[in-house]
């Protein structure tokens, strides 16, 4: 029987009632997500829908009522991406269709200037079908889809990304600052 969402979501209750640190809980979620991967009955023509005005589209498939465990299916247009940027909860992006690129930055600066931040890019990861990629609260990244057709992927937070206070980096002009809320839309 196929591993669905519901299943998933069940899943990702059990195993963040017990409270554990998300070096715990990464490596239980990580393969529970990759199996998401395999039978894709579950994922809708709608998720490739993309938002003209951010070159992505969010589809959030889960979220509880306090705003924990956040799941969305993200689509990313040929070229686009969005910048570097920390979430401030854990993440686990599994992905389903198409490649992308995440860019592992380190950040080199004492953090005592306002608005103020050095970044340097630590490593580069292309995540494909059924890899999986983790993330601790303070690690930046940012995403591109480097190919020339449509990548979507599933992203899962221990809390959603609009209630974290998460941060935004532009590493040419070394700024820091709050990170935009992205438009998502309701699973229909
Ligand atoms: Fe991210």
């Amino acid at each position: 029987m196929a591993y669905k969402i519901e299943a998933f979501v069940e899943d990702l209750k059990r195993l963040n009632a017990a409270h554990a640190p998300p070096k715990e809980i990464l490596p239980e979620i990580a393969p529970l997500a990759a199996r998401l991967s395999e039978d894709q009955s579950w994922v809708q023509s709608s998720f490739y829908d993309i938002d003209e005005n951010q070159g992505i589209g969010i589809t959030v498939l889960h979220e509880e009522p306090d705003h924990t465990l956040l799941v969305e299916a993200i689509v990313w247009a040929p070229g686009k991406g969005v910048l570097p940027h920390d979430h401030q909860t854990w993440g686990v992006v599994v992905g389903l269709d198409g490649t992308e690129r995440n860019t592992i930055w380190q950040r080199t600066d004492d953090g005592s200037r306002q608005n103020h931040a050095v970044l340097e890019v630590h490593h580069e990861a292309d995540v494909g079908k059924g890899q999986t990629i983790v993330f601790m609260p303070n690690d930046i990244h940012s995403v591109k889809n480097i190919t020339d057709r449509p990548s979507l992927s599933l992203h899962i937070y221990g809390k959603s990304l609009a209630h974290t206070g998460r941060s935004e980096f532009e590493p040419e002009t070394n700024t820091i600052r709050p990170c935009p809320v992205r438009a998502k839309r309701p699973l229909i």
